[in-house]
Parts: C-alpha cells; sequence; structure tokens
C-alpha cells in the first residue's frame, strides 16, 4: 500500500499539511517526537477520511533516526510514494554566544537527517520509476542572516542540494521541489529560542509583519506539487522579495541585515 511519509508532521506547517493530505485521501506516516499527538492525529484522521495513517516517534536530531525510519517502513512494508522532508528548527541570537551542540543538533536535523531520508527512500522511488520528495527550505535560503547564521546557511544548503538532485533524478520520473516558506504563523519562533532575551530583535510580531498561515502554506505546497515544480516560494510577497534580493549582493543584504538587528536591539534595550 502507498503512503506519503511527512516529517515535522505534530504541528505547525506539517501537521496542516498531513490533515490536507488526509482529505486527499493519502495514507499517511508521521514523524516527529511528540508521539502522544501523533497517536491523537493517527486515530482522528482515519476515523475521519477513511485512510490507513501510522506514526514513528523519532528525533531526527539524532544520526541514526533516518535509518530506524527507513528500516520500520520496510518492515512494516509501507511503500513510501512520497517523502515531505518538512521537520527543521531554527536558532537565532549572536553566533559565538549560542550553544554550540545545540547550532550541531540544528545542523544534524535541518541537514544531515534530511540528506539521508532523501538518499534512503529516493533509492525504491528511482527502482519503482516514481515518486515524490519535497524538502521544505524558507526564504533564509537566499541570503545570509546575521545572527541567525546557522539556520540561514542549513536552509542554503537544503536550496542547493535539492536543486541539483532534482536534475539527478529527471531521467528515473522522481519529482524533487525545494519549498521554501516565508514568515507562517507557527512554533517556529518558540521552539528556536527567537523570543528569548537575547535574540528578541529577531522574532517578528505576527500581529504587524506579513505572514502566512500554516494552512495557506500547506494549500500553496499542493498546489506546487500538484503543477510538478521543482522550486516554489510560498507567498506571493515572498515571492517578490526573492526576486528582490536575488538582485543583490551578499554581502550588502548581510551588512543591512546586521545593522538593522543592532539597531532594533538597542531601541529594545531604551528605558521607556
Ligand atoms: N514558521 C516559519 O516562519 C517558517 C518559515 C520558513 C520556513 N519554515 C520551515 O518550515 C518547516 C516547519 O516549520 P514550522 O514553522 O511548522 O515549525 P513548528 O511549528 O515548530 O513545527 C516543527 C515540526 O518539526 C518537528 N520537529 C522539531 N524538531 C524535531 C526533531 N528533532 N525530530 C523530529 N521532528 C522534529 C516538530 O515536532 P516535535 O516537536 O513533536 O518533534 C514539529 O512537528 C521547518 O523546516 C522550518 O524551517 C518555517
Amino acid at each position: 500500500m502507498k503512503y506519503t511519509l511527512v516529517t515535522g508532521a505534530s504541528a505547525g506547517i506539517g501537521e496542516a499539511l498531513a490533515r490536507k493530505l488526509a482529505q486527499r485521501k493519502h495514507n499517511l506516516v508521521l514523524v516527529a517526537r511528540n508521539a502522544e499527538k501523533l497517536a491523537e492525529m493517527r486515530k482522528q484522521l482515519q476515523q475521519q477520511y477513511g485512510i490507513q495513517v501510522a506514526f514513528i516517534a523519532a528525533d531526527l536530531s539524532k544520526p541514526d533516526a533516518a535509518d530506524q525510519i527507513f528500516r520500520e517502513t520496510q518492515q512494516q512494508n509501507w511503500e513510501i510514494d512520497a517523502l515531505v522532508n518538512n521537520a527543521g528548527i531554527g536558532s537565532g541570537g549572536e553566533f559565538a554566544t549560542l550553544s554550540l551542540a545545540s547550532e550541531l543538533a540544528l545542523l544534524q536535523l535541518n541537514n544531515a537527517s534530511l540528506v539521508a531520508m532523501t538518499h534512503l527512500f529516493l533509492k525504491p522511488m528511482r527502482e519503482r520509476r516514481r515518486g515524490t520528495i519535497i524538502n521544505v527550505a524558507s526564504m533564509a535560503a537566499f541570503a545570509p542572516i546575521p545572527y541567525m547564521a546557522t539556520y540561514a546557511a542549513s536552509k542554503a544548503f537544503v536550496r542547493a542540494f535539492t536543486e541539483a538532485i532534482a536534475e539527478e533524478c529527471q531521467p528515473y520520473g522522481v519529482h524533487l521541489m525545494l519549498f521554501a516558506p516565508g514568515l507562517t504563523k507557527t512554533n517556529f519562533n518558540e521552539s528556536a529560542g527567537i523570543n528569548n532575551e537575547k535574540s528578541i530583535g529577531l522574532s517578528s510580531d505576527y500581529q504587524t509583519a506579513v505572514h502566512q498561515t500554516a494552512e495557506e502554506v500547506a494549500d500553496e505546497l499542493l498546489q506546487a506539487w500538484d503543477t510538478k515544480k521543482q522550486f516554489y516560494v510560498s507567498g506571493r510577497r515572498n515571492r517578490l522579495g526573492f526576486r528582490l534580493v536575488a538582485l543583490m549582493p551578499h554581502t550588502t543584504i548581510a551588512r543591512y541585515m546586521a545593522r538593522s538587528y543592532r539597531k532594533k536591539l538597542a531601541q529594545q534595550s531604551l528605558p521607556s
């Protein structure tokens, strides 16, 4: 039986996507750490849509997680026809002051596990000459971002990696897509610690900043999937931003962002 596997399915964009895929009658394998939430979603989606839903509770910031997930799908005979590598975490603040262990765990989750999942699930897709892999990057993939340096660099990696493999996969009938959301209202900032005291200047106020909801982002992802896009930026304003960023040197963007972050931080530190 064919399944779509979604990582980071317990919250935010991944959860919204899983719910929309269930409406479209995809059988699902849900992956995240929160087993309780995944079990609840399994029960609800199976009852509501009459589909098969399985889940694997796994921590993709651990080096052996992708292998364990792949082995479980093989043992259970779940044919993974589509894979959405959506799980990801951010980090914010002055790089030298951040925990090195957390930065390296971010790279394991956002990059190494994504590469491992792509590698493991791509092989059977190539043999079947069919399949889809969607890697979720970010607007942060398109320029360096001071005070979010590791996160932005991790998403730049996802972009370059996915664009290259997408072309390699053309002759095998396997569709790869790089999907880049912009600011989306989820738990992302809280999980990344971007709302803490040191990095408050990085957080965007959802009341005033232009953002999409997770449901809007999931809808755009599905439209891009339906039309077999290899590269897709979610949100009209983000697409415009992407075009503008492409015209500017990275050094200029980085300097501007660093200055505006320091200015914002200084304003926040002033006694009112
Ligand atoms: N929100 C934004 O503004 C935004 C903008 C651009 C790109 N993105 C990208 O969109 C993707 C989804 O983000 P989101 O906004 O939906 O974030 P979110 O609401 O924080 O959800 C993140 C999901 O990833 C899972 N996850 C986190 N760490 C994990 C780990 N170590 N192992 C396995 N699963 C893990 C979480 O589940 P558990 O906690 O249960 O593990 C959750 O299901 C990320 O790749 C992010 O970089 C987000």
